[in-house]
């Protein structure tokens, strides 16, 4: 009987367009359901998009748009990334559709039954940017898991009865090991549950955008369970028609960020042991692409997108730099400078080299037709090359199939280089130049052996590279590399006489123009906005208004699209009042005061530039406003740990944000 297999990408959010961090899981996924289909698994590869929730709602005010065709173009763009980029996913669920909403309304009833819903007052913090219950902090507090500011929550909400599975998650853990992979997350998630878990709140009631609870339609189910309800809804759980359900159910694979850990591990087994149904077999989580050493996310104002390598480089020089580069499980950076340093090196001048240089020698010397290898003229050199792709198709495998992408592509560009290698030793064209009948064989034997090794890695790479090794292929004469079965690749499959196509290079070497014109794309898309454009960091912006109070930042200001930002963003800077305990003007600096507040719960210290028009002394006692959560930074030797809000007028002395009435200190607006 055929075997199965199953793998999911998160469904991404639709507040961002899509860039190079969801590329990074889409193409993992692609890359290992190609090879489960070329090894001939009945493979369904599923990808969608996430489009409820406040975040959503807010992300599609902000855009100016109704929630659902602000959802529909971002959803949109994501698809046709993927078809650009020819991603080969069987199905794009999309939480929005009634397919899954019929399926997420029938998962709560079946856990309702159950008897694991129950209704209360939830009163908390919540993280909108993660959509996150933050049981942990207080009023005010950051989310422990991004650092935004919460929000406070008040309302009558349906709880998931979490606490009672905890023992049966702890069980889960230990029993099952690979459930969770790699270990370090497993690790983390194993001492997360030992400490204890809550009752989780599963519906919200003071917005609408969402999936109504079935029977109370005031409350929209949390988007959490919405959201991972997306995995078994798209093979049809709750229709009429479960035959995928039954088929695929459970996947084998759900391939995450480390970000979303918890609600994968925690939750997701939660709400299936609850509902009785199988649970996936397992979830691996990898880590964050990072550009300028932080991660590379919307919010951060750091993304690179796809289609600009796409385009400049194809998509198979993405793919194989992503899987290759990074370690997968590990957080990895991106450059544009490394990406073309490895397109050079590894696809030019690495596999494309070998196989226009093989295949040009065979057209050359044997008409284009793969010569017969001979029985005597062997050399232990031809043996090595022989053992060395046997090992190589084994320790692929293995690497591959443990999903350590770089491990498996270092070991087929082992070989790769001892071809090279190979070929350099054995000299071809100096055999061929001799002209007697044992060069000739022997000619024979080192183009056979090379081409067999180069036929090897090519049927090897094809997942992660499914282009440019069906060129190779079709140039190798061999046809669809799509109909070959990946099972039985052996060393000495490749039939003597074999005709060549025509041999074209298929990584041509980019030049350094190429880095150039990849930062001059990127900089022009950020600077055209569509309102899910990517919004610069809090750091490379500030408002005219706050800047007389500190060095403006190196970074230039990238341009904002439309000149709005989301109120998401603007929620992102904390504003606070706080009160001067003292001031003094810092040595040898005109403009500078360095001043202590008091912000209710700290005193901190600020380097402001208000010295020209406020005297130390007049400062003290008095209510100013604050930006609380600045990266603190130092001017003229001093930390200042914030900055003091003041209108700037152009050409004028800076003046002090204040109110009429008296404000508590450490009160926050918003
Ligand atoms: N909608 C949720 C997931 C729900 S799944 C039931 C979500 N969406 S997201 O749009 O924020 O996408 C998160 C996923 O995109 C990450 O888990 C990861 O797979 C991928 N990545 C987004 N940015 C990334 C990087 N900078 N680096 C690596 N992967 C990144 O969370």
């Amino acid at each position: 009987m055929t075997k199965t297999f199953y793998i999911t990408t998160p469904i991404y959010y639709v507040n961002a367009r899509p860039h190079i961090g969801h590329a990074y899981t889409t193409i993992a996924c692609d890359t290992i359901a190609r090879r489960h289909r070329m090894l001939g698994d009945d493979t369904w590869f599923l990808t969608g998009t996430d489009e409820h929730g406040q975040k959503i709602e807010r992300a599609a005010k902000a855009a100016g748009k109704s929630p659902q065709q602000f959802a529909d173009q971002v959803s949109a763009e994501f698809r046709a990334l993927w078809n650009r980029m020819g991603l080969t996913y069987d199905d794009y669920i999309r939480t929005t559709s009634d397919r899954h909403k019929q399926g997420v309304q029938a998962l709560w009833k079946r856990i309702k039954d159950n008897g694991h819903i129950y209704k209360s007052h939830y009163t908390g913090q919540y993280c909108v940017f993660d959509e996150l219950y933050v049981d942990s902090v207080g009023p005010g507090a950051p989310c422990p898991e991004c650092g935004r500011p919460t929000e406070t929550v008040q309302e009558e909400n349906y709880f998931f009865k979490l606490s009672a599975f905890q023992d049966q998650l702890i069980r889960l853990y230990t029993e099952q090991p690979d459930f969770i992979r790699p270990e370090t997350r497993r690790n983390e998630v194993l001492s997360f549950v030992r400490g204890g878990l809550r009752d989780l709140s599963i519906s919200r009631s003071t917005f609408s955008w969402g999936i109504p609870v079935p029977d109370d339609p005031k409350h929209v189910i949390y988007v959490w369970l919405d959201a991972l309800a997306n995995y078994i809804t798209a093979l049809g759980y709750g229709s009429n028609d479960t035959s995928k359900f039954d088929k695929y159910w459970p996947a084998d694979v759900h391939m995450i960020g480390k970000e979303i850990v918890r609600f994968h591990c925690v939750y997701w087994p939660a709400f299936l042991l609850a509902a009785g149904l199988p649970l996936p077999r397992g979830i691996t989580a990898h880590g964050w692409l990072l550009f300028e050493e932080s991660k590379m996310s919307k919010s951060r104002g750091n993304i690179v997108r796809a289609e600009t390598i796409v385009d400049v480089l194809g998509t198979d020089a993405l793919r194989y730099f992503l899987l290759r580069e990074v370690v997968f499980g590990q957080d990895g950076s991106f450059s544009f400078d490394a990406l073309v340093q490895r397109y050079n090196s590894d696809l030019a001048n690495g596999l494309g080299n070998l196989a226009s240089r093989t295949l040009t020698m065979i057209t050359r010397y044997f008409k284009g037709e793969v010569p017969y290898p001979s029985q005597t003229a062997h050399t232990p050199a031809d043996a090595a090359i022989a053992d060395a792709a046997r090992k190589v198709i084994a320790d692929y495998g293995t690497s591959f199939d443990q999903f350590q992408f770089s491990r498996a592509l270092e070991a087929a560009w082992g070989l790769v280089a001892a071809v090279d290698k190979y070929i350099v030793e054995n000299e071809p064209w100096a055999l061929d130049e001799k002209k007697d009948e044992e060069s000739r064989s022997r000619l024979a034997t080192v183009l056979y052996t090379s081409a067999e090794a180069l036929r090897i890695v090519t049927a090897l790479v094809h997942p992660v590279m499914p282009d440019a090794t069906a060129k190779i292929w079709a140039q190798m004469g061999l046809g669809d590399i799509k109909k070959f079965d990946l099972a039985q690749l052996q060393w000495g499959q490749l039939r003597l006489g074999t005709k060549l196509g025509e041999v074209q290079p298929v990584f041509p070497r980019a030049d350094k123009s190429a880095v150039e014109r990849m930062q001059q794309m990127e900089e022009q898309s950020a600077s055209v906005g569509t309102g899910v454009s990517p919004v610069p960091s809090s750091e490379a912006r500030q408002p005219a208004a706050m800047s007389a109070t500190q060095t403006p930042p190196a970074k230039p200001a990238a341009a904002i699209p439309d000149g709005k930002i989301s109120i998401d963003d603007f929620a992102k800077v904390e504003l606070r009042v706080a009160q001067v305990k003292t001031a003094e003007r810092v040595k040898g600096a005109d403009k500078l005061l360095r001043l202590e507040v008091d912000l209710g719960t700290e005193v901190r210290q600020l380097v402001a530039g208000i010295a020209e028009a406020y005297e130390p002394e007049t400062l003290i006692g008095r209510k100013v406003v604050i930006v609380a959560n600045l990266t603190p930074r130092k001017l003229r030797g001093l930390e200042s740990n914030g900055m003091i809000v003041a209108a700037s007028p152009e050409g004028g002395k800076p003046v002090l944000a204040s109110f009429l009435e008296d404000v508590p200190v450490g009160t926050r607006l918003k």
